[in-house]
């Protein structure tokens, strides 16, 4: 079979085995304790959500992550993902554009997401990292993006039948486009998270934005054995670093490092911990996505519309007026959490 149609299978098979998946773990989120503030003397109406990302403004510190493109069915997805982007006025990043440098065809489905979305609004590409400069080039210029994703991987391609085995040199390689690039570059997991060494030798070579999608949502070993008919990967279902985790070690790295929290996001508390933990910026993928599934563009919109909603009444809840307040706000860490972090 050709390589193309291969991994547009795949892409299906994803969506279709991530709802079928128990996408279960923990984020840890729940071993956060954030005070609850009964006299704020704030007015709802002047609770300011806006804060700026790669460079534009935005309404929300939320973002739709990366799911998928490529197909049909994938251009659906994006239509109506990037018509709730550009509804709320936050960024979408797209799903892995290797498909896009082998098929013509696959470049509607991407440029979808930029059509709705507008000069105005953010819009990410997205590569793995054994990527060429060249194709960097070419999957930012598709999407006229504000900058790329570079997603690290590992745990999913060695689940998968037909994935890479060779991880070597990547480093480098990331380096090299750090460099020769003039976008950001976002380099991410998949539901794995980033751990603090990992983000220190990023940082050090240059990466000034990590996504840590860390564990407690979309689980790619389970999404992958699923897949797989040859092996069992079970009992490694429970693997990756929890995104609260994850996500407090990164950001004692520096605070020069734009930090995506995302890995488990689905509602509003977790959006509000993770940016109280000192995210830049939150990513949701499975959440979004099922909902989609589930009922469509209202559905999402529906979801959307409450999650902005509570997340300011999360923010009045604290005295919090604006973002940049909410990185001031104390927190406590309790059971396994705190375990992990003195351990
Ligand atoms: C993903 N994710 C992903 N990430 C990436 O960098 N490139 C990709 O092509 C994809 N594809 C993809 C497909 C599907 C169906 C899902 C659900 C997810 C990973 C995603 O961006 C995110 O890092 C993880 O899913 C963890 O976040 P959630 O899903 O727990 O919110």
């Amino acid at each position: 079979m050709r390589k193309d149609i291969l991994r547009k299978d795949r892409k299906r098979e994803h969506i279709a085995y991530y709802l079928k998946s128990k996408h279960g773990g923990n984020t840890l989120f729940d071993d956060v304790f954030i005070e609850h503030n009964s006299l704020p003397e704030l007015n709802l109406l002047e609770i300011n959500t806006n804060t700026e990302f790669l460079g534009k403004k935005i309404d929300y510190p939320i973002m739709i992550n990366a799911i998928t493109g490529g197909t049909e069915f994938a251009w659906e997805i994006n239509k109506n993902l990037s018509k709730i982007a550009s509804k709320y006025n936050i960024p979408m990043a797209v799903g892995s554009q290797t498909i896009a440098l082998v098929d013509k065809e696959s470049h509607k489905s991407f440029r979808i997401v930029r059509e709705n979305i507008g000069n105005e609004g953010v819009v990410i590409a997205n590569l793995n990292a054994h990527a060429s400069i060249e194709d960097v080039k070419f999957a930012i210029d598709l999407l006229e993006a504000d900058g790329i994703q570079i997603h690290l991987n590992p745990a999913q391609e060695l689940v998968m039948r037909e994935g890479d085995r060779n991880f070597k040199g990547i480093l480098r390689n990331i380096e090299n486009i750090v460099l020769n690039i003039e976008k950001p570059v976002i380099v991410k997991e998949v539901g794995f998270g980033i751990s603090k060494d990992v983000a220190l030798r990023l940082f050090d070579i240059g990466v000034k934005y990590i996504d840590i999608s860390g564990k407690g949502g979309t689980n790619f070993i389970e999404i992958e054995d699923k897949r797989n008919e040859d092996m069992d990967f079970k009992d490694m279902y429970t693997w990756g670093i929890p995104t609260a985790f994850s996500l407090i070690q990164c950001r004692s790295i520096s605070e020069e490092l734009t930090l995506i929290s995302s890995g488990g996001i689905k509602g509003s508390l977790e959006v509000f911990k993770s940016l109280v933990l000192g995210a830049d910026m939150v990513g949701i993928s499975g959440y979004i996505l099922w909902n989609l599934i589930k009922g469509g563009y209202e559905k999402v919109d529906k979801y959307m519309n409450n999650l902005t909603y509570k997340l300011k009444v999360l923010m009045l809840l604290t005295g919090s007026k604006n973002i940049q307040d909410l990185k001031n706000v104390p927190y406590k860490v309790k059971g396994e959490l705190k375990e992990l972090l003195e351990g």
